[in-house]
């Protein structure tokens, strides 16, 4: 089974370059056919373009982060056009709600930096420092309506060093980031074709 994927990110695409390099690989039976984003000059673009993926621009009305239920609708009508069946959310900083999440059940991943449910929001890695914990992590999980909370597909952890500052914590997360977000859609990939 064959797997198109829609991205939605704010920044640098990291995330979507591995899944782009597991597919290329031949190691993920995937497309990705579209990418979106609210920041017109984030490097997602530029890295999807150079890729010759279609992408496009989400006009967020100037709310800076708000997804307004108008800009939810103009993106699901685009992800849908692209042929889109699994949205994989990767540094996109808006909260997706419906009636976005209504276009996809079930179809919305996203790709967070800790152990959830521990630390959802932002920058989840310093969270876990402060806390004192031993442990980070990530995390890919389905998106609901509430902030990171939604059912876990995939999850690692990892020790935190001592002498751990909030850069290398984020740094070796994210190291784990590119490596797990393909995992878990070969998972997704896995577990479709058992159920049918
Ligand atoms: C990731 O590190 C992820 O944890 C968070 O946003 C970051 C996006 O990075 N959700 P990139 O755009 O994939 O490089």
């Amino acid at each position: 089974m064959h797997m198109v994927l829609g991205i939605l990110g704010s920044g640098s695409g990291s995330n979507m370059q591995a899944i782009l390099d597991a597919i290329d690989s031949g190691t993920l039976n995937a497309r990705i056919s579209i990418v979106l984003s609210d920041c017109p000059d984030a490097l997602i673009l530029e890295r999807a373009r150079k890729r010759g993926i279609e992408t496009g621009v989400i006009d967020c009305s100037g709310f800076r982060n708000k997804f307004p239920d108008e800009a939810q609708r103009e993106t699901a009508q685009r992800l849908l056009a692209a042929g889109v069946e699994v949205v994989c959310l990767a540094g996109f900083l808006r909260l997706v709600k419906r009636p976005l999440l209504d276009f996809f059940p079930n179809k919305i991943l996203n790709i967070h930096p800790s152990l959830l449910p521990a630390f959802p929001g932002l920058e989840a890695w310093k969270q876990a420092l402060d806390a004192g914990v031993t442990e980070a992590g990530c995390t890919v999980h389905f998106v609901d309506e509430g902030m990171d909370t939604g059912p876990i597909l995939l999850q690692e952890s990892l020790p935190i060093l001592a002498g751990e500052t909030a850069d290398s914590l984020h740094a070796r997360i994210q190291c784990i980031e590119r490596r797990i977000y393909p995992d878990a859609l070969r998972k997704l990939l896995r577990e479709n074709l058992s159920a049918h």
